[in-house]
């Protein structure tokens, strides 16, 4: 694992969505793994700054994200899919029918999870990961304890990522319990993976993952197990995590 060390939030954001842009025109077909929460939205503001003002292309890109809440619609504001449109597919010229997000309102979940696996294996994999990071190593929704080997799949959410995760409803009680998340197989097999680590409150998990052994209790500690991964960390999450 490479580490680079940035000053803070912004330049995170912004290292980040120039490593992306350099990639993505330097392949204009990539496929990305794209993750959600609070971290990455720097990121992608940038990279709709560029694509307005350089007009960098995503229209043969195809793009897959992490996770799906269980219960919620695409249309739902708090669903992941509204989110990636809001913060991103809406605002450059990726076509959204290459845009993939597992769906979280289906009938049959063990269907979908197949379904979406075999479409990132069919697509020819994931050429560039971007990830966050749980509190608690949680890499997609692969919480502590999940197989190494797990392929997408559903999950019940610790009490701690329905809490972290509590500051984007308007109400604890709205956070679903459940989702699909790419396994961490499934996030192992991309060719290059990004871990965007940010503010004092991932200071400890950045420990963990600098210090701990690969081990199923801490998800992230699997990627000291892939041959191709960068974590850009700011100041704030660096200083005592080493
Ligand atoms: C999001 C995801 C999660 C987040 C993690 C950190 O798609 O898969 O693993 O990356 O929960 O979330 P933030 O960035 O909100 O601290």
């Amino acid at each position: 694992m490479k580490i680079v060390e940035v000053k803070d939030y912004k330049q995170m954001s912004h290292i980040a969505a120039e490593y992306i842009i350099r990639k993505v025109s330097e392949n204009p077909s990539i496929n990305l793994g794209l993750a959600t929460g609070g971290t990455p939205i720097g990121m992608y503001k940038n990279l709709i700054q560029d694509h307005h003002l350089n007009g960098t292309s995503y229209q043969k890109v195809t793009t897959f994200n992490l996770d799906e809440y269980i219960g919620l619609s695409g249309t739902n504001e708090n669903s992941y899919r509204y989110y990636m449109n809001e913060n991103l597919f809406n605002h450059i010229d990726v076509q959204k029918g290459k845009t993939f997000i597992p769906h979280g309102d289906v009938q049959d979940f063990e269907a979908e999870c197949r379904r979406y696996e075999e479409l990132i294996e069919t697509n020819g994999g994931i050429d560039l990961q971007i990830l966050g990071i749980g509190n608690n190593g949680h890499i997609g929704f692969n919480e502590p304890g999940t197989s190494f080997n797990s392929k997408t799949h559903l999950v019940d959410l610790k009490s701690s990522t329905i809490e972290a995760n509590a500051r984007f409803f308007n109400r604890i009680e709205e956070v679903p319990t459940q989702a699909v998340t790419m396994g961490i197989s499934s996030i192992m097999k991309s060719k290059e993976i990004i871990l965007l680590i940010s503010g004092e409150a991932k200071k400890e998990a950045l420990h963990q993952l600098l210090c701990s052994e690969a081990t199923e209790s801490f998800p992230a500690s699997v990627l000291r197990n892939h041959p191709c991964v960068t974590i850009i960390a700011d100041e704030a999450a660096v200083s005592g995590a080493k």
